[in-house]
């Protein structure tokens, strides 16, 4: 890719490593995922490390990913696993067509901070690509929209991964309740 030097591509070993202790796994307790055997559907997949952990505990996953290079990727990454989908689509409208799912999860890209350090290359490249495809909006906004697709498409919750120091969406946003992990938090939605 531009700018890179080297070309990237995602490992397969990162979700495994995960899964070894995804008991204690903020997103996997956030989303419930611990048995498997719920429909999810991770709907800003990236290169889905996030959604792999759900499907190795035997969740069935729907990965979308709006920007077509990174659906690429990423269908080629999870196309092997059962009860795996890749669709790439704009997760407002995907979530129009009426389909529902036990979790909806969400992971849109965090804001730029003004912070030396760089996120991992996986990161770098995800946020490049996506820039990209996605045009100049109101971050808060956005997600306030994403959020309420998702409490239409969710059967059980929605779960939305925030940096840990994030604000709160709006008051009428407010989580149930929050999931805390070292430098993310878990926003959770129940729908039921
Ligand atoms: C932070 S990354 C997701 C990382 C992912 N959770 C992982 O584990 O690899 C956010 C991704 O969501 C995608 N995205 C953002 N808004 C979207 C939307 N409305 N519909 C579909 N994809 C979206 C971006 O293109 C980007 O690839």
């Amino acid at each position: 890719m531009p700018g890179f030097a080297k070309p990237y591509r995602p490992a397969q070993a990162g979700p495994v490593h995960r899964q070894r202790s995804h008991a204690s796994d903020p997103m996997v307790r956030a989303c419930a995922a611990g048995r498997g055997n719920i429909s999810v559907l991770d709907a800003c997949a990236g290169f889905g490390s996030d959604g792999l952990v759900m499907s190795d505990l035997g969740c069935r996953v729907t990965y979308l990913e709006r920007d077509p290079l990174i659906w690429l990727l990423l269908r080629d990454r999870v196309k092997d696993l059962p009860g795996a989908w890749a669709h790439c689509a704009d997760a407002q409208d995907f979530m129009a067509e009426g389909d529902r799912w036990d979790v909806v999860y969400l992971d849109p890209m965090f804001p730029l901070r003004n912070k030396t350090a760089l996120p991992g290359l996986g990161m770098q490249h995800l946020r490049t690509l996506s820039e990209a495809t996605s045009e100049e909006v109101d971050m808060q906004q956005a997600l306030a929209d994403l959020l309420q697709s998702a409490r239409r498409a969710a059967i059980r919750r929605v779960v939305c991964k925030r940096r840990a120091k994030d604000p709160m969406p709006d008051s009428l946003l407010t989580p149930d309740f929050q999931v805390k992990g070292k430098m993310v938090r878990f926003d959770v939605y129940l729908t039921s």
